[in-house]
């Protein structure tokens, strides 16, 4: 029934679908949608943007207050906005993506955009509640989400997958992005600040072998089961 809202956690790597099965997921369900991703390529593009050297994390981490990041929840006609610039095609190109591992380590940076995705998931409950994808949802964000999942897929399908996005870059082989995916996979795991890890009650789904609409298929029932046990 329309009791309690709906908190879903999505985690997993890079290239995993984790974006197109929550969406599709939120969609079905009736839930916002929130791409955390997003906000960390945003607060990337802004450092860029402002000559900013992203390996000089003291800067990053004295400037993390700075950018304003809205981010529109519609699972459909998702946005992501900085300073009221429309930034959704800047931040997917092959220097954000390259530059979000370092800025994403930085615990100001975290510290911020954490909370402002807390605070995204308290204005969803109004609505129903909210699917949320990234690295550190059922970990970090949202420790008592209804359901988490946890996606993941072998190198080579992730790195098809991530090729498959990125047009008009000559420099992005499929060798080069599966070198590059993995590198910040390497990075995303290993840094100090919340890391990528799957939650001890997420439910781990191997996407390598199923299509979108499997894995979707999949992901609701997990979470309308979580959803009638809470
Ligand atoms: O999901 P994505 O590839 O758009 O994420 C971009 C980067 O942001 C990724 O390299 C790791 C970082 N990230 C993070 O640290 N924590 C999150 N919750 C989401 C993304």
């Amino acid at each position: 029934g329309p009791s309690k809202p709906l908190v879903v956690a999505v985690d997993g790597t890079s290239g995993s679908g984790k974006s197109s099965v929550s969406k599709q997921a939120a969609h079905r369900l009736g839930l916002r949608y929130l791409d955390t991703g997003a906000m960390y390529r945003a607060m990337t593009w802004w450092m860029l943007q402002h000559g900013v050297d992203v390996d000089d994390a003291e800067t990053v981490a004295a400037l993390a207050g700075k950018p304003e990041i809205v981010s529109g929840t519609d699972p459909l006609a998702p946005t992501i906005v900085v300073d009221g610039q429309d930034v959704a095609e800047p931040i997917r190109t092959r220097t954000v993506t390259n530059a979000v591992s370092a800025v994403s380590a930085v615990p100001e940076v975290r510290h911020r955009l954490v909370a402002m995705q807390r605070l995204e998931i308290e204005r969803a409950a109004a609505s129903g509640g909210i699917v949320v994808e990234g690295r550190d949802i059922g970990t970090v964000v949202a420790p008592h989400a209804t359901a988490k999942l946890y996606l993941t897929a072998s190198p080579e399908a992730r790195a098809a997958r991530r090729s498959a996005e990125i047009n008009g870059d000559p420099g992005a082989t499929a060798e080069v992005t599966r070198q590059e995916l993995l590198r910040r996979d390497a990075k995303d795991s290993g840094r100090k600040a919340s890391p990528l890890a799957k939650a001890g009650d997420a439910e781990e789904i191997d996407t390598t072998e199923l299509t979108l609409e499997e894995v979707v298929e999949r992901a609701v029932e997990t979470i309308l089961k979580r959803a009638a046990v809470e």
